[in-house]
């Protein structure tokens, strides 16, 4: 049996998990910090830092009590290395290493990306299809289309040009004065609207299997506020200041319309991405993949396999981070003492060495 202790602070939760062959979870912590950064309605990064230090810690410890085992039980110890916030990614590669040092553990630095398609191995049920599979990963952070050819070989074949999906929902969410994360929120506010209210359109990309959201944003924007004159727009300039809501407009309405406009193009392009290179299989993951919709109109619209975490491994973790090393560890991957965060990397770059 293979042991590994995971940790993950690229973002806004504190995480540590205790994963054994890659998809038994012994432990999942997850300290989030959302209460923290909803003042600020996004992730402020340097309270993020500051609360992954303060939390990360008592977070580890509580991994390890709950999953009942000591540090000589363990093979490796796995942290999240990239992409992420460059402070908070360092709250947990400091401490990290200095288990690896401390334990002569071998230390694995993992792709947050990456953990996200393996969250998939942790899901209930789940069984590994054949290769390739497409993986969709929509978050805060990102929303990549990646072929995963067979465990550890990914070719990006697309993703977004501007906004993330999760950021998108996060900023309409702020625009119809909903709290944050947005994403949840829109998904409630829609189910009691009706999506035909308004057309939101779509931008067409270059890439024929990029993504972008920030006209759709625009178009939310301006159907739902109050315009301001040419006078405000020159002295404000900021996109979502100085827009205050419309008075006649029905907010569960407008979420519902956002979210059948944005989770259209997710589907329309991933069957287009699946059908032209034959992806045996669908995985859905990252904090957007919670939403019902998507996952509902997904499988609806594919002839495969469509696999989604369950809710509680969609949004940030360590026990995803857990279940890739796993399969890094197998293959005789493990990273030098002196590796360095890496705020962006995207996966199909050959960067898994030292
Ligand atoms: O994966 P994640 O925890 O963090 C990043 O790696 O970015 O994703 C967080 C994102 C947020 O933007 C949040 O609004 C979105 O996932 N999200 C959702 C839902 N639940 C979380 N978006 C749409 N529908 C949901 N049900
Ligand atoms: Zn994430």
């Amino acid at each position: 049996m293979t042991t590994i202790l995971a940790i993950e602070t690229s973002c806004d939760e504190t995480a540590a998990a205790v994963i054994s062959d890659g998809s038994v979870i012994r432990s999942n912590i997850v300290a989030s910090q959302i209460d923290l950064h909803a003042q600020y309605g996004g992730v402020f990064p340097e309270v993020a830092s500051r609360a992954h230090a303060e939390a990360i810690s008592a977070v580890v410890g509580r991994a390890m009590s709950e999953a009942g085992i000591d540090y000589a039980e363990l093979d490796a110890v796995a942290v999240t290395r990239g992409p992420g916030l460059v402070g908070s990614l360092l709250v947990g590669i400091n401490f990290a290493k200095g288990l690896a040092l401390a334990t002569g553990l071998p230390l694995l630095g993992i792709n947050h990306l990456e953990g996200h398609i393996y969250s998939l191995w942790l899901a209930p049920g789940f069984v590994e299809p054949p290769f390739p599979l497409l993986a969709l990963i929509v978050s805060g952070g990102h929303s990549e289309l990646v072929l995963m050819k067979a465990h550890g070989v990914y070719q990006r074949i697309g993703g977004t040009i501007d906004d993330a999906a999760g950021e998108a929902f996060d900023k309409v969410g702020r625009l119809l004065g909903l709290p944050f994360p947005g994403g949840p929120e829109i998904q409630r506010a829609a189910e009691k609207g009706d999506p035909r209210a308004f057309t939101f359109p779509i931008a067409r990309t270059d890439g024929e299997y990029d993504f972008s959201f920030s006209g759709l944003k625009t178009a939310v924007m301006r159907a739902a506020t109050v315009q301001p004159t040419g006078r405000q727009i020159k002295r404000e300039r900021g996109e979502e200041r100085g827009s205050a809501l419309r008075e006649d407009v029905n907010i569960n309405d407008v979420a519902a319309a956002f979210q059948q406009a944005l989770t259209e193009a997710l589907v329309k392009t991933t069957c287009r991405a699946a059908a032209d290179f034959d992806a045996r299989a669908v995985l859905l993951a990252g904090g957007v993949s919670a939403n019902r919709l998507l996952r509902e109109k997904l499988a609806a619209a594919l002839d495969l396999p469509v696999w989604t975490p369950p809710l509680y491994l969609c949004t940030d973790n360590a026990a995803m981070i857990g279940a890739a090393a796993h399969f890094r560890f197998r293959a005789g991957f493990c990273s030098a003492l002196d590796f360095e965060a890496r705020a962006s990397w995207r996966l199909g770059e050959a960067v898994y060495v030292g």
